[in-house]
């Protein structure tokens, strides 16, 4: 349940902090980064009351503040790198995607997004001996696309000796191999894999939300969270925004999101990996489809860019675009039904 009172914004009444729940402002949040010609329509709500109660969300909302420098190297020191277990990749980005940070994962579809985002999952648990944080991960799911047998492909597909690691740190008994013994590795996997689905923008907005009191609130657990994936990033956006008109709203909305997720990146220590299609329709405002959606905005934002390109039979180059001190350049993976593995 939300615990933003929305009646203790001014002007607003019980009648109208219904008509703003159903129409899904369910918090400070949700109202901050709403439009007041998008609230009076959906919320029923005159437009100039609907500007009143945004600009006071924003004043209650927690949009974040200031901090000393040395808060920011304390911070900046305790940033973690979690491995893709695929070398050639891992060197393109200086060991592999850093906590602190967005990386956005773009590319056509079946170019291997989502299996990007089950190994991290899978990935981010592991002892930092193996690539690993020893962290838990959220998953926001917008496309239905989470499947826990990946993971378990994936848990299969690890070498032999970090699997015999796991069962010991785990204290799961048997051999590897053994199916009992495999489903209990799964399930304590499955259990440090928060997924909720997103089923429309204003949702993922508030799911964001919701994913920094579970952050918070499992800072000090044995697997704090270390990696937040949001597969698709950009898909409800640009399903709903569909007209030339609508493009800077849904830009605004974006971005806010992105901030919300790097934030929580920062609090929290946590890898934010976003994915993100690419404009395949040549009429959409983006007509390369080299490019991924949502232009400049997410650019600036996400401090990774990969761009995922399908190759011969399961090879995908993986390449690296504008990276802050790292060269541009490419690597080739394979996607294999024991998971993302070295050419
Ligand atoms: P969209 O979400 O549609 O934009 O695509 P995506 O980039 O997320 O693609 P996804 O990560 O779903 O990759 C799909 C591709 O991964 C498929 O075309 C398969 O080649 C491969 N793949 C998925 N599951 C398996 C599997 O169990 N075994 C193997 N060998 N390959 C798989
Ligand atoms: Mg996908």
């Amino acid at each position: 349940m939300p615990e933003d009172d929305l009646e203790d914004l001014p002007g607003v009444g019980p009648a109208t902090a219904d008509k703003l729940m159903d129409s899904g402002f369910e918090s400070y949040q949700a109202i901050a980064v709403a439009s007041p010609g998008e609230m009076s329509n959906t919320a029923d709500v005159g437009e100039s009351t609907a500007a009143d109660i945004i600009n006071a969300a924003r004043d209650a909302a927690d949009i974040g503040g200031f901090e000393t420098g040395s808060t920011v190297l304390e911070r900046r020191e305790e940033i973690g790198k979690l491995s893709w277990l695929i070398p050639e990749v891992d060197d393109l980005l200086g060991g592999g995607i850093e906590t602190q940070s967005i990386t956005e994962v773009y590319g056509e579809f079946g170019s291997g997004k989502s299996q990007v985002t089950h190994q991290m999952a899978v990935n981010v648990q592991l002892p930092k001996e193996h690539g690993g944080l020893e962290g838990a991960c959220i998953f926001i799911d917008s496309e239905d696309t989470f499947r826990p047998e990946r993971i378990d492909d994936m848990i299969r597909g690890l070498d032999d000796e970090i699997i015999a690691d796991l069962l010991e740190r785990r204290e799961i008994e048997g051999s590897p191999g053994d199916d009992d013994t495999m489903d209990a590795l799964l399930d304590s996997f499955l259990d440090h894999i928060h997924v909720a689905k997103a089923f429309n923008s204003n949702h993922q907005i508030l799911l964001a939300e919701k994913a920094k009191e579970l952050a918070r609130d499992n800072e000090d657990a044995e697997f704090p969270v270390r990696l937040l994936c949001v597969d698709s990033l950009t898909a409800h956006f640009r399903a709903e925004y569909v007209g030339r008109g609508e493009l800077a709203e849904r830009q605004q909305k974006l971005n806010k999101h992105l901030h919300d997720l790097m934030r929580i990146g920062d609090l929290y220590n946590t890898a934010v990996l976003v994915t993100n299609q690419v404009a395949s329709n040549p009429d959409s405002y983006f007509g390369d489809p080299t490019q991924p959606i949502g232009g400049n905005i997410l650019g600036h934002t996400s401090t990774f860019r990969m761009y995922l390109r399908k190759s011969k039979g399961d090879k995908r180059i993986v390449r690296l675009v504008d990276a802050p001190n790292l060269a541009d350049g490419e690597a080739v993976m394979r996607v294999q039904d024991g998971g993302l593995k070295p050419e």
